[in-house]
């Protein structure tokens, strides 16, 4: 099933002195189940990418589809509860584990209809840090409060900015296990922007590269890194490999 549609999207930004595009005629498409990793140098459009596919922004020409329907004609609250995102850092609001939890659904106007200890659980979370104050978590445990906090919405797809990048490996193998097992159990697409090339081959999917608001290379994770053809990929992939990426 297509879930996205991306056809032709041009995004401009203004730096304070000059415009310029973040984005320039981006196309591709993702479907049900697949885990997109979006790689690129910095600056590269990633994250203006991943903002338009739950609205935060539009773009300024081109147009996305979400299940076959135009997003600016879905209810952006619907939108929403199906396409989640997940930041590099997640903010937790003051109060409980718990209460962060049950903000996900109110965030889209909703009752959680799940047991947010179970949701815990589900994230590899002792169910008994519900009570606890959630700023007082670890980075890591942080991160897993804030998919929990996703997760309560029951999302079709999620946008992942860096959600690793600021945890140790273990804690970011974690995530990467634990989504992989939603993939393979309930069909969760993910778009996933990372920096790290050896999570990307180890979500095993497509791989997206990014390159000055363009997308140059997409394919089967394993052939993008192994065998770009586009030179800025190829590029970007030997500065990555210099500064000591495995492959
Ligand atoms: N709110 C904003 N206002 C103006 N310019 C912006 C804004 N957000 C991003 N930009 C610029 O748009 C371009 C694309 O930024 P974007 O954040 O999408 O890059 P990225 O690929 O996510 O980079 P990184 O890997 O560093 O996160 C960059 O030149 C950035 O400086
Ligand atoms: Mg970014």
């Amino acid at each position: 099933m297509m879930m996205f549609s991306l056809d032709d999207l041009w995004k401009s930004r203004f730096d304070g002195k000059e415009c310029f595009n973040a984005l320039e005629g981006l196309s591709a498409s993702v479907h049900g189940g697949d885990i997109v990793t979006i790689v690129g140098p910095s600056g590269s459009g990633k994250s203006t990418l991943l903002l338009l596919l739950n609205r935060l922004e539009d773009p300024d020409r081109g147009r996305i589809t979400y299940l076959g329907r135009d997003l600016r004609k879905w209810n952006v609250l619907d939108l929403r509860r199906q396409v989640g995102m997940v930041f590099q850092q997640s903010v937790m609001l003051s109060g409980t584990v718990r209460e962060n939890v049950l903000y996900g659904p109110r965030l889209v106007g909703r009752e959680c209809d799940e047991d947010p200890e179970a949701l815990l659980r589900q994230v590899g979370l002792d169910s008994s840090l519900a009570n606890r104050d959630a700023r007082d978590l670890s980075g890591g445990q942080q991160q897993r409060v804030a998919l929990a906090r996703v997760l309560a919405n029951d999302p079709a797809v999620l946008l992942l900015d860096e959600p690793t990048s600021a945890l140790d490996q273990n804690a970011a193998r974690g995530i990467e296990e634990l989504l992989l097992g939603m993939q393979r159990e309930k069909g969760l697409t993910c778009l996933w922007v990372t920096h790290d090339l050896a999570q990307a081959l180890r979500l095993d999917g497509e791989t997206w590269v990014l390159d000055c608001g363009r997308l140059v290379e997409a394919g089967p994770t394993v052939e993008v890194l192994n065998q770009p053809q586009h030179p800025a990929a190829r590029e970007y992939l030997r500065s990555r490999l210099e500064r000591g990426e495995a492959r």
